[in-house]
């Protein structure tokens, strides 16, 4: 059995043991690894990530038949017992946020495709994941656009997917609680098997990005989790804001990297550095979409290492032992390809995308940074870039 066979199994068995019924339909989206254009969504500039095989699944089955009122029942097979990890609203009113973050995922979807226009017909749904969760690989994006999708099929909405992106992150944004732009959702939505997405966040035009034969994109976890992920996140977007606002600019995408170097003394500290951060990420997608497709490994070194720097010197968001990690694997790479910070930060993952032999060399820089921590130990996995979000037609 491969692995997601393993979790389509799980997720019929957490369906018949929640309904004592059959599921009929099954669908699935991925997480992601951004490759480029960190914090950089939601101040409307391109970003470069790739899905990652590590999915959501959906199993979906008809509602409770004597139900008095239309409603939506879910259980999350990741989230802790039977007990906590189920979930059921009325569908013939308002949707109000539940009391777990999961729960608001789902109520968040249907609410937002209620407010949208669409109706969503009553289901039962579980489901079963194996993104990791709190590393900065999207789960929350893979769960959110996995149940969009299943909402929109079930109830023929046929939706595509920029607007399976745009539900998952409403539904991230006003019932979760957390002000992350639209990447994750829409590299779960959009991405094409064995390419990274080129994804311009303002207008949301994508362009798949072949990964180079030479290339492997490997994934090290740090071992490391913040809880504060949220508030920080939303502060740091806050600040962006705030510059955009001094700037009189709709985003930070609009603002000329010339003009913020002549103002830099009219601008708190703080602020200046988050915006040099975003002003130079941006530069630094192009090249790196081109040197992915070209294998230029050495390339991939010099600019991964400069976007590194950047996200722990000026937007803060790294860690001491993450940059030692870094460090590590960025000496073994040399210019077999580059390191860096992943994902929003405060702990996490590094991404790495370099020659497909240099695996060994990033292996060792772990184990010795592994000899060298007290904490939970770092590890690496190599991912397969898969496809976006799709229904499972089972064989
Ligand atoms: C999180 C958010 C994304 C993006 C990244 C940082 O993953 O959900 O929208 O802002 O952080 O690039």
């Amino acid at each position: 059995m491969n692995r997601r066979d393993r979790l389509i199994a799980r997720a019929r068995q957490g369906f018949r043991l929640a309904y004592g019924a059959e599921p009929t339909r099954f669908f699935a989206a991925p997480g992601r690894v951004n490759l480029i254009g960190e914090h950089v969504d939601y101040n409307d500039g391109y970003v470069l990530p790739c899905a990652i095989d590590r999915e959501a699944i959906v199993a979906l089955g008809p509602p409770d038949k004597d139900a008095p009122v239309p409603r939506f029942e879910a259980v999350a097979l990741d989230m802790g017992d039977m007990a906590s990890a189920r979930d059921a609203f009325n569908l013939d009113g308002p949707i109000l946020p539940g009391e777990n973050n999961w729960q608001n995922h789902v109520r968040g979807v249907v609410q937002a495709l209620g407010s949208a226009g669409y109706r969503v017909k009553p289901a039962r749904i579980a489901i079963a994941g194996d993104v990791p969760i709190g590393a900065g690989l999207s789960s929350s994006a893979a769960f959110g656009v996995a149940v969009a999708l299943a909402c929109s099929e079930h109830s023929g909405l046929s939706l595509g997917p920029e607007k399976l992106a745009k539900v998952a992150q409403i539904a991230e944004n006003d019932f979760v609680g957390c002000a992350c732009g639209i990447m994750d959702q829409m590299a779960s939505a959009a991405s094409v098997a064995d390419h990274a997405l080129l994804l311009d966040c303002r207008t949301l035009q994508t362009m798949p990005i072949p990964i180079h034969d030479s290339l492997a994109v490997t994934v090290i976890d740090t071992g490391l989790r913040r809880d504060l992920t949220e508030s920080a996140f939303n502060q740091r977007r806050a600040e962006c804001e705030a510059v955009a606002k001094h700037f009189g600019v709709q985003a930070l995408r609009d603002l000329d990297p010339d003009t913020l170097v002549a103002a830099e003394g009219d601008l708190d500290p703080v602020l200046y550095a988050r915006a040099r951060h975003v002003i130079s990420e941006m530069e630094r997608v192009e090249p790196v979409a081109v040197a992915l497709a070209t294998g230029d490994t050495a390339a991939l070194a010099v600019l991964l290492a400069e976007a590194h720097t950047s996200l722990s010197e000026d937007f803060g968001v790294s860690l001491p032992a993450i940059d030692q990690l870094a460090g590590l694997v960025r000496e073994a790479l040399g210019d077999q390809g580059g390191v860096r910070l992943t994902g929003a930060g405060f702990g996490g993952c590094l991404v790495a995308v370099a020659k497909r032999e240099a695996n060994g060399a990033i292996d060792d820089a772990v184990a010795r940074y592994n000899r060298t921590t007290s904490g939970l130990p770092a590890s690496a996995e190599t991912f397969k870039p898969i496809g976006g979000a799709a229904p499972i037609v089972l064989g």
